[in-house]
């Protein structure tokens, strides 16, 4: 048996390009002891997936050239030798981009696809929203009356920063680019002000949508965005840095903050954090979005691309912002 998959070709220079990439048909081989052949269906695609393929330092090692690109998926049982798998049980775990992957058993959780769609499980129900939940819970904290800003806010992450904020009592506020992304979160998701990057001046609007300032800041994007940010905070804020995807492609080096003494005026706190480091409470959180989702009061779409040939475009619709949500690769829809 055979199956595709997208490998390395170069390490790219700012943007992916389509030559950065190559589609392989390889054979498929047998799982061994404890190992369970997994037919992928969908793949995640990651901002932080850019980051795998730099040789600048990480908290993983990159993609080598030649290599499988690494990424999160979900997919169906195909034939298992580990007694804890069966035939047509759903998994996820770290397939990479291609058709079939060999998977130690020790790596998969079991997802039912009758709680959910599988998409939602590499969205809402998965890494996403385990990184909104903690990145906002954990160390956002924001309190009843508050007033919680994000950046990325139509994003698989940032849309439900704003959401899980409404939920505890916050205010939202979301930065997102264009018109039909602001009305997005608005309209539908409930976020109290959207303000549009790309059509307004971040600094001057964040000012006039709430003069007593912000209590928390939850980055997903960096650069100018975050400075803006900065210079509004409010007394003891705490500023959650997620991500900064405006500087992953950059060939000048990533912008730093500039307005980073509003930390000590402000007494503010800064901090970073990776969601796998929150591993051990998955459950935990996944049971609370679970409830919410369940309920209606958290909502969350998915931008599903046909066509594994595809990847090297489809991945590219992060970084110009053409994802509407929670971007997945459709490799093979179940049968
Ligand atoms: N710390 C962690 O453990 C962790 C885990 C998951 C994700 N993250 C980070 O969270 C962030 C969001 O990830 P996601 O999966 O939710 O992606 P996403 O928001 O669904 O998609 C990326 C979005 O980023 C925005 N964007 C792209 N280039 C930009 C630029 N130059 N300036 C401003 N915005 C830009 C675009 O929206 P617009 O149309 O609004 O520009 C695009 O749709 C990323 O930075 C990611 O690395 C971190």
């Amino acid at each position: 048996m055979t199956g595709r998959a997208i490998r390395l070709k170069n390490r790219p220079v700012g943007l992916p390009s389509d030559d950065d990439w190559e589609l392989t048909t390889d054979e498929v081989a047998e799982p061994g002891e404890g190992e369970v052949l997994v037919e992928v269906n969908y793949v995640s695609l990651d901002p932080a997936m850019r980051g795998w393929i730099s040789e600048a330092a990480s908290y993983r090692k990159p993609v080598e050239i030649g290599g499988v690109m690494d990424a999160i998926a979900v997919g169906r049982v195909a034939a298992s030798n580990d007694a804890a798998f069966a035939e047509g049980d759903h998994v996820m775990g770290m397939f990479g981009v291609r058709e079939y992957a060999i998977a130690n058993a020790k790596g998969l959780q079991k997802i039912d696809p009758g709680i959910a769609p599988l998409p939602k499980w590499l969205g809402v129900l998965g890494m996403p929203g385990m990184t909104a939940y903690f990145g906002l819970v954990e160390i956002g904290k924001p309190q009843p009356g508050q007033t919680v800003v994000v950046s990325g806010a139509a994003g698989a992450v940032g849309s439900l920063v704003g959401q899980i904020a409404k939920l505890q009592g916050a205010r939202a506020v979301g930065i997102a680019g264009g018109p039909e992304k602001c009305r997005y979160i608005t309209e539908e998701l409930g976020f109290d002000v959207a303000i549009d990057y790309k059509n307004e001046d971040v600094a001057p609007a964040l000012r006039a949508a709430y003069p007593d300032r912000i209590d928390v800041y939850f980055d997903n994007v960096g650069g100018e965005i975050l400075d803006a940010a900065l210079a509004q905070l409010a007394f003891r804020a705490r500023v959650v840095i997620c991500g900064a995807i405006s500087q992953y492609n950059s060939t000048e080096g990533m912008r730093g903050p500039k307005n980073y003494m509003s930390l000590l005026v402000q007494n503010a706190t800064m901090t970073g954090f990776l969601v796998f480091h929150y591993g051990s409470r998955y459950a935990e959180a996944a049971q609370q979005m679970g409830e919410w989702v369940a309920s209606g009061r958290l909502k969350a779409r998915e931008d599903v691309e046909p066509g594994i040939e595809r990847f090297p475009e489809v991945f590219r619709k992060l970084f110009e912002g053409t994802n509407d949500g929670k971007l997945v690769l459709a490799v093979r829809e179940p049968a």
